[in-house]
């Protein structure tokens, strides 16, 4: 079996945990490589709703083997939660929860840090979810940050915490007048936090080198999307970690000679969270419409998601910097509704319309889209779970998106449960999982 990245290809909120649990039984071991609570995966099974936000989706199968990489931060307050959460509801986390030496800890200072510059920044404001991931990364990549290993050693984390509550408590108080905090409150909170994580924490590399050495086949689960990442996404409107299939290697320690396989999720349409350029973003009635349908507020902050159509530019990039073998196209049901459906096929700017996507903010900010319009199908497609099945209108929509992208599509969702899918036969992902059908219930 081949060891898969699962990367967002827009700004989020695709449907990642969705897809990953549909094809988790598949795997031995489902693996996070980046952000943190920040992340919000939604896992709809039978009636029952899960959001994941630090622990793989892959948790929610029994015998599957979880793993929070070194790329994660991690809130280890945020974790123990996340954890006791899913024991109260029944999900076990016996020996199938491993989390790494190397990831980083988000600390009580980052998230005051995160709140404190957003609350400062006025039009440079990002819109972060708050959670204090930014602040986290600048200090793993300043070289002070505090890893899971140094919470299990005492001495060291004082030495660490002594440095930087010093250092963040000026900055919190002299630059942004805000609440500051004491070594040995922390310490002693973070000292409880490690008795509890201890089982947990261990050299996830080196287990995952083992495992695949002995055949095991591991599932990579992105979170945030291509148009967030730090290097390639529309900076700085971004988040703070490598959301790329890129960062699946440096996030878990696993080597891209591993790596066998590249699906991207997207939504039929588009959506955006916070601040930041987004091209094809509608206002109005049919965001009402979209937002309504898709129900598009945040897994996480509640906030009310922007919507907007498909843009192909960003899809095609999308393709290019993770080089997806394919495309996973979620929510379609939602366009349900929709009399025309746009899809953006080209950024105009100034005299020239461009159709690779451009690298310069000011770009993303003043071009016009350029839309091919389809008419909808207007009919229901939800919970449809054959292609035959789809409306002619709808296979039309996704041939040439995915004709536009340059990536076939092997997975269509119509409904938020794990049994509202379409496999598309002979596709990329029914040749890599030739079983996957026999995990979606029988029609
Ligand atoms: P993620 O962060 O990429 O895992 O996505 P989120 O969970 O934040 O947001 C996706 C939302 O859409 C969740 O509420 C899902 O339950 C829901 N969802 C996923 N696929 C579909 C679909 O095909 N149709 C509909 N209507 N909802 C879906
Ligand atoms: P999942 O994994 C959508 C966005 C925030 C903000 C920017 C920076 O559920 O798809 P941060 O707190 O990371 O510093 O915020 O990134 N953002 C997301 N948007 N889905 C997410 O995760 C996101 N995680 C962060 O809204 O614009
Ligand atoms: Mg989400």
């Amino acid at each position: 079996m081949p060891n898969i990245v699962i990367v967002g290809a827009q700004w989020g909120d695709e449907g990642k945990g969705k897809v990953v649990d549909v094809i988790t039984p598949h795997f031995d071991v489902i693996v996070r490589y980046q952000g943190g609570n920040n992340a919000g995966h939604t896992v709809v099974v039978g009636r029952e709703k899960f959001v994941l936000q630090t622990i793989p989706s892959g948790i929610l199968h029994p015998g599957r083997r979880n793993i929070i990489g070194c790329g994660v931060v991690v809130n280890p307050a945020s974790l123990i939660d996340e954890m006791e959460s899913l024991v109260q509801r029944g999900v076990s986390l016996d020996g199938n929860l491993y989390i790494s030496k190397n990831a980083h800890v988000i600390m009580p200072y980052h998230p005051a840090l995160d709140r404190a510059s957003e609350s400062k920044a006025g039009k440079h404001r990002i819109g972060t979810t708050g959670k204090g991931v930014g602040p986290a990364y600048a200090d793993k990549t300043a070289r002070v940050g505090i890893r899971m290993a140094d919470l299990l050693d005492e001495q060291l984390l004082r030495e660490k915490l002594e440095y930087n509550v010093k250092q963040k408590n000026r900055l919190l108080r002299e630059i942004y007048d805000a609440e500051s905090f004491t070594v040995d409150g922390i310490l002693s909170a973070y000292l409880r936090y490690a008795g509890w994580l201890a089982p947990y924490i261990t050299d996830t590399a080196l287990l995952l080198h083992n495992w695949m050495e002995a055949g095991s086949s591991v599932l990579f689960e992105g979170a945030q999307g291509t148009m967030l990442d730090i290097d390639h996404g529309t900076y700085p409107f971004i988040t703070s970690s490598s959301t790329t299939a890129g960062g699946a290697c440096t996030g878990s320690g696993v080597p891209p000679t591993r790596i066998n396989g590249v699906i991207g999720i997207s939504k039929a349409y588009c959506t955006r969270v916070g601040e930041g350029p987004f091209l094809t973003e509608l206002h109005g009635e049919t965001a009402d419409l979209l937002r309504a349908r898709g129900n598009e507020f945040g897994s996480v902050t509640g906030r009310p998601r922007r919507c907007g159509w498909v843009d192909a530019i960003g899809l095609r990039y999308a393709a290019r910097i993770n080089g997806l073998d394919t495309l996973a196209i979620t929510k379609l049901d939602v366009l349900d509704a929709c009399d025309t459906i746009k899809i953006c096929v080209g950024y105009k700017y100034e005299d020239e319309v461009l159709t690779d996507f451009p690298e310069e903010e000011r770009i993303w900010h003043e071009a016009e889209p350029v839309y091919e319009e389809l008419s909808g199908w207007k009919s229901s497609t939800a919970g449809l779970r054959d292609y035959e099945d789809l409306p002619t209108k709808a296979r039309e929509y996704l041939a040439r998106l995915s004709e536009l992208c340059g990536v076939s599509i092997s997975l269509v969702s119509t409904g938020p449960v794990r049994d509202e899918t379409i496999l598309v036969n002979d596709s990329t992902l029914t040749r890599w999982i030739p079983s996957l059908r026999s995990s979606l219930p029988p029609h």
